[in-house]
């Protein structure tokens, strides 16, 4: 297992689409295995495979409380089969770097999917999990939380990254 080196926004895998993944073989599973590490080290809640700059629809997530132990979840070729009802929640990325902003998304989503062993998993999601559901799957289509903000925000955003890649 190994931590991977997070791509940071403007990278432009992060704009790209991943691809479904066709056969979880070891390759799959070390990516899995390397994207949790990554996720944790960083620390972070959730990661995408784009993130660690590999386009397959791969997202982990692990939403427990740090003194709870882990827990960590997998979902290969998630879909969002269902949405429903409006959730607005301050949201921030391991890929866009001292930054986060209010975001609307669905408050309620189903998600389907597979596990890391194949086996379909649906999940359905409210409240904070339904965020990073939201995000983490987002960023399999090459969208960023800051691509759902406003012009004028993400403008402003822009202009911060630039005054901080310049010092
Ligand atoms: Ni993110």
């Amino acid at each position: 297992m190994a931590v991977l080196e997070i791509q940071t926004y403007p990278a432009p895998v992060l704009k790209e689409k991943a691809r479904p993944v066709a056969a979880i073989d070891a390759e799959i599973q070390c990516l899995i295995d390397n994207m949790a590490d990554t996720m944790y080290n960083a620390p972070g809640i959730g990661l995408a495979a784009n993130q660690v700059g590999a386009l397959h629809r791969i997202i982990v997530y692990d939403l427990t409380p740090k003194e709870n132990g882990r827990n960590l979840n997998v979902i290969i070729n998630p879909e969002i089969v269902a949405a429903s009802g409006e959730l607005v929640h301050n949201e921030a990325c391991l890929s866009v770097l001292d930054y986060s902003c209010d975001v609307k998304r669905k408050a309620c989503v189903t998600v389907t999917g597979l596990d890391r062993e194949g086996k379909p998993v649906c999940i359905e999601a409210k409240d904070l999990l339904a965020v990073v559901l939201q995000h983490e799957i987002d960023h399999l289509d090459g969208v960023l939380f800051i691509d759902r903000i406003s012009r004028l925000k993400r403008s402003l955003y822009k202009r911060q990254l630039q005054k901080s890649l310049k010092k």
